[in-house]
């Protein structure tokens, strides 16, 4: 398979195809105002807005436009509108407002007159007429034209996608521990011979995608989390959720990001055929336990390959087992003996890997380092351990103060950090909820915004003075934040 190229800009890819869609669906929708059927105009823009239909459920696999009060959401990812395509979203906000459509689908067969047929229909319908949308599903059986769904525009439905919904957290969490639960599935199956079950797995995965698709505030936070005990598991679920995350802000299309998920999940599985002793060793390693522990790759390489039942996924999973502790400049191990540019991937999960290990606790890194010391040192070594141009993606995604980190402010507070400013010049002024002390516990406080400055003196309000860690403060994070 050709590698994708990653698309550096750091654009939403859901809002740049769903962009692209509307406008060329407008513009089609408007055309049918003024042209009849036959006019080369229309040909024209049919054309244009098929080719769109095409690239995107090439790449996405679907292409679904549902509309909820003024919210688009693209393949139910809320679509950011910039604010120069402003005017026209309102433009066909109002168009299919006025029908009492929204929601279309189109799947791959659609061809140049399915689509004609069904742009006319739609620009034909009567106003203010809620049952629009079935006079267009009735006419599209008619005539027998399967690639064309529509539904009816919902104004008070939208509890269900709404991204900052408590049902969306929950969901993440769920999808988090039960990936947890797959993993363990898997290295039990492959220690007693038993057989996998495939399709959960690559449901799950693609469930996690969507996750973080929608919000993936929650699940990087709990990969943020530092005090879970069972550190492999863990360990492998926060390198498919960073990974991810990273995947999908370098603009790898959907369809990939599962298998990207995948193949962090299982990197290390090399590491299931270390003896215990070795892998948790507080004391320094021999140089036979040294070898040991760096021929996980190359053992992980193996246990992949015989998964048979993986498939071309497979393929994809062997470069994130092989080629994790490779380096950038291929001067980590397995040593190799002809050369060769490390995948995308391998790229991506080296990144992903290298932050969770350093950031958790473990028996012999008992005090984890505070993420900014982890993002300086992959800065240094950016272009020698690590892929230059995806480590700024990645230390742009993480923040200074990651999703979940503990901190104590200026005014003597104590927080936690629940959401990173987009604009990159204020990432260290996240949005915080304060955590105050009574009756023996940690109790949530008030959300406040360190953007805030105060009017009297013009200085911020609030800011960061360190870092905390919560283990000193017998403080479970995951409760605020979930
Ligand atoms: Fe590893
Ligand atoms: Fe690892």
């Amino acid at each position: 398979m050709p590698e994708e190229k990653p698309n550096l800009d750091h654009e939403h890819l859901p809002t740049t195809l769903g962009t692209e869609f509307i406008i060329k669906f407008y513009r089609l929708l408007k055309g049918t105002m003024i042209y009849d059927r036959k006019n080369a105009i229309i040909d024209r823009l049919t054309q244009e807005c098929l080719e769109v239909i095409h690239r995107i459920i090439q790449s996405e696999g679907n292409l679904f436009l549902k509309i909820v009060r003024d919210n688009f959401f693209f393949n139910n990812i809320r679509i950011i509108v910039k604010a120069d395509k402003y005017a026209i979203f309102k433009a066909f906000w109002q168009e299919m407002r006025r029908r009492w459509i929204g929601e279309v689908e189109f799947s791959e067969e659609v061809s140049g007159e399915h689509l004609k047929d069904f742009i006319y229909l739609l620009s034909k319908l009567e106003e203010n007429n809620e049952s629009n949308y079935l006079y267009v599903k009735k006419q599209l059986e008619y005539r027998h034209i399967e690639s064309v769904q529509v539904g009816r525009l919902e104004f008070f439905k939208d509890e269900d996608i709404y991204i900052d919904s408590e049902d969306q957290k929950k969901y993440s969490k769920e999808v988090y521990f039960k990936t947890i639960g797959l993993v363990k599935e898997v290295v039990e199956s492959i220690n007693q011979q038993k057989a996998l079950n495939i399709r959960k797995a690559k449901r799950l995965m693609q469930n996690a995608v969507n996750a973080i698709m929608q919000d993936d505030s929650t699940l990087l936070g709990l990969a943020n989390i530092k005090n879970y005990d069972e550190y492999t598991f863990n360990h492998s679920v926060n390198v498919a959720i960073l990974a991810i995350a990273l995947g999908q802000r370098i603009g790898i299309p959907k369809k990939h990001l599962s298998h990207l998920g995948m193949a962090g999940l299982f990197h290390d599985m090399g590491k299931t055929r270390i003896p215990k002793e070795i892998l948790n060793k507080t004391g320094k390693l021999s140089s036979e336990e040294w070898s040991m522990m760096r021929s996980h790759p190359l053992v992980g390489t193996e246990i992949i390959m015989r998964m048979k039942e993986w498939g071309e996924l497979s393929t994809r999973m062997i470069d994130g087992a092989f080629e994790h502790h490779l380096r950038y400049d291929l001067a980590g191990y397995p040593r190799l003996t002809r050369k060769r540019k490390l995948t995308l991937f391998g790229r991506i999960i080296t990144i992903a890997d290298f932050y969770d290990a350093l950031v958790r606790p473990r028996v012999y890194n008992r005090f984890p380092y505070v993420s900014e010391k982890i993002l300086g040192i992959m800065l240094e070594r950016s272009g020698k351990d690590f892929d230059p141009a995806i480590v700024k993606v990645f230390i742009n995604m993480i923040g200074i103060f990651p999703l979940g980190t503990l901190v104590l402010l200026n005014t003597n507070e104590m927080g936690i950090v629940i959401q990173i400013q987009e604009d990159p010049e204020l990432i260290d002024r996240p949005k915080v909820c304060l955590i105050y002390y009574s009756d023996g516990e940690y109790r949530k406080g008030k959300v406040v915004d360190l953007r805030e400055m105060d009017e009297g003196t013009g200085d911020f309000k609030r800011g960061i003075v360190k870092t905390l860690d919560p283990n000193e403060y017998n403080m479970n994070v995951a409760e605020f934040l979930i």
